[in-house]
Order: C-alpha cells, then structure tokens, then sequence
C-alpha cells in the first residue's frame, strides 16, 4: 500500500524520514523558516509556510492525499506547559484541522505527542472525529529505550485507518551503549565552564560513553542546563552533546544537515521538536501492507 502523505506541521521532516518506502509526501507546512529550511537542506522540497490555523479545506482536500502524519505543537500538554489543551492559543491550528478532517477525512492518520495529549480535549476531540467518520485507531505510549536506542523520548502514538489495523508487540531491545552514537571529534566548544558546571552540577543529568541512557533532548537543550537532556562525562570535563549526536539518538540518518548558518539554539530547537525515526516508522508499520 503506497501512501500518499500531507506532513502536517513538518519541523526538520522526521515524519518523511519514517514513511520513506511507504509511499510519497505530496505537501508538508510549518510556519518556522529554520524549520522549512532545514527540510528543504533534506528533503530537496520546500514546507508551505501556511499558518494551519487558517488553512482552508481546499488546500488541504484539493491534494488528493489518503494519510495525514502530524506532531501538533505539545506546549498545551506538557508536564511543563500550561496544561490548557484546547484552550491553547497554540492548539488553534488542531482545531482547525479537526474542522478540515470534518470536511475532507483522509483514509490513515498518525499522531505522535507527548503523553499528556492522552485524555486532553484535544484527545477527545481527535477520537470523535475518527469515530464520526469511520476510522478505527490504536493508541501507545512509546519510547525509542524500547528499540534498542539509549535515549528516553517517551511519547503517545495515535494510529488511525479506515483498514483493520496490524496489532503488534512493541520490541523490547536492550538499549546500546552511548559510545555508539558520539561523535570521533570532541567540539571542545561544547565544553561547560567550571564555574557554570559548579553553579548546576547538583541539577544536571550527568551520562558517560559507556552507559545505556540519556534524558530527553528538549528544545531549549542549548539554553537550559537542568531538565533539558544529558551532558556527558569526558576526560576533561563536562560537555553538551552535540547537534549531530543528538540527531543520531533521534535516528536521523548520517546524511542529514542543517542548513549553513543556522545557530547552535536553533538546530537544538529543531532537532528537540523532531521524533523518534525508528519509533515512527514501527507506528506507521501498523497500517500493514
Ligand atoms: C512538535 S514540532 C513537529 C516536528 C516534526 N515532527 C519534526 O520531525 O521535526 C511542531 C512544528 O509545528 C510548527 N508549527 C507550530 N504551529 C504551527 C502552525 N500554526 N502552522 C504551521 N506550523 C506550525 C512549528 O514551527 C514546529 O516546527
């Protein structure tokens, strides 16, 4: 079954990484240029810069596309965030959609967020809508620790299709030492000053090469210390993971790039709203065929 794909709030495209051999993206839009940018750098086609919460039907329906992948803004459901869901002025463009789906239902949709999205409004109002017009789902909570990778991302997956739905077990693969996915080169730039380090030490999620974890890698990592993701134990000291480590622990692959001149806080910013490639691609497995 080739799918025909809308990549609905797009980032950097991880959602294209996980179809790739499922079918084709025939449109993606994100309002951030770093976003359409580093897509383009990618993916060799340009996001629409639309801003969701107005897009009307016909741009949407007028595609002729059977699946919608979607990763909504989470701000509205995170442990951190404010927790208003719907109410969100965030939330506008979901609920825009939810009046597109009305309109213009596609035959497969797959959502991924962060596991305060189960049991928000905006959950209820996604299940509605699937039920009102005939699609069956399965819904996980996920984190690629499962698949072998030594990253927490833990996340919800909603999966949706008019077609009976492949029921599977999630694997179960001891995580890899982190050894593997760090860099040759250590960027001594990425090193912590002592006296900041001092400052944060006691809040900071410390890993070495050999262990099998690290935090979530959020999009304010290149901002924040505490609570932000892990930092990594070195013969000199202490230091940030890099861009392109972080990019391999979201299962990126090697040739993926940022465009020339994008700062260190925005690829942070990117690549901590992006996803799991192996854990998307497993969800988007579900829809078989
Ligand atoms: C959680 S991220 C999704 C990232 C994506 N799955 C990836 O792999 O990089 C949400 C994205 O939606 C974009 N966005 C947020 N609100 C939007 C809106 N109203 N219309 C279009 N894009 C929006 C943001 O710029 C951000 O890149």
């Amino acid at each position: 079954m080739a799918l025909a794909v809308l990549e609905l709030f797009c980032g950097l495209g991880g959602w294209r990484y996980a179809a790739a051999g499922r079918g084709r993206v025939v449109a993606a839009w994100d309002v951030d240029e770093a976003a359409r940018a580093t897509y383009e750098a990618n993916h060799g086609e340009r996001p629409r810069a639309r801003e969701l919460a107005t897009v009307p039907v016909e741009e949407i329906a007028g595609l002729g596309a059977d699946t919608w992948v979607l990763s909504p803004p989470c701000q509205p459901f995170c442990r951190m965030g404010n927790r208003h869901g719907l109410a969100d002025r965030r939330s506008r463009a979901f609920v825009r959609l939810m009046a597109v789906f009305d309109a213009a239902p596609p035959d497969h949709l797959v959502l991924e967020n962060v596991e305060g999205f189960l049991g928000s409004d905006a959950h209820d109002l996604l299940r509605e809508r699937l039920r009102r017009h005939g699609l069956g789902w399965r819904e996980e909570r996920l984190c690629p620790t499962r698949f072998g990778i030594p990253n927490r991302r833990p996340r919800a997956w909603i999966v949706a299709s008019r077609r009976p739905l492949a029921a599977r077990t999630p694997p179960a693969i001891e995580p890899e030492p982190l050894a593997r996915f760090l860099d040759e080169t250590e960027d001594r730039s990425l090193e912590l000053d002592p006296a900041l380090l001092g400052r944060h030490l006691p809040g900071l999620d410390l890993v070495a090469a050999d262990d099998r974890r690290s935090a979530c890698f959020i999009a304010g990592y290149g901002q924040r210390l505490v609570g932000s993701g892990s930092f990594l134990r070195t013969a000199r000291g202490v230091r940030r993971f890099s861009p392109a480590e972080v990019a391999r622990l979201l299962g990126l692959p090697g040739s993926f790039r940022f465009p020339p001149g994008l700062s260190l806080e925005r690829r942070y910013r990117l690549l901590g709203n992006s996803l799991s490639i192996p854990v998307a691609r497993w969800v988007l497995d579900e829809l078989g065929g």
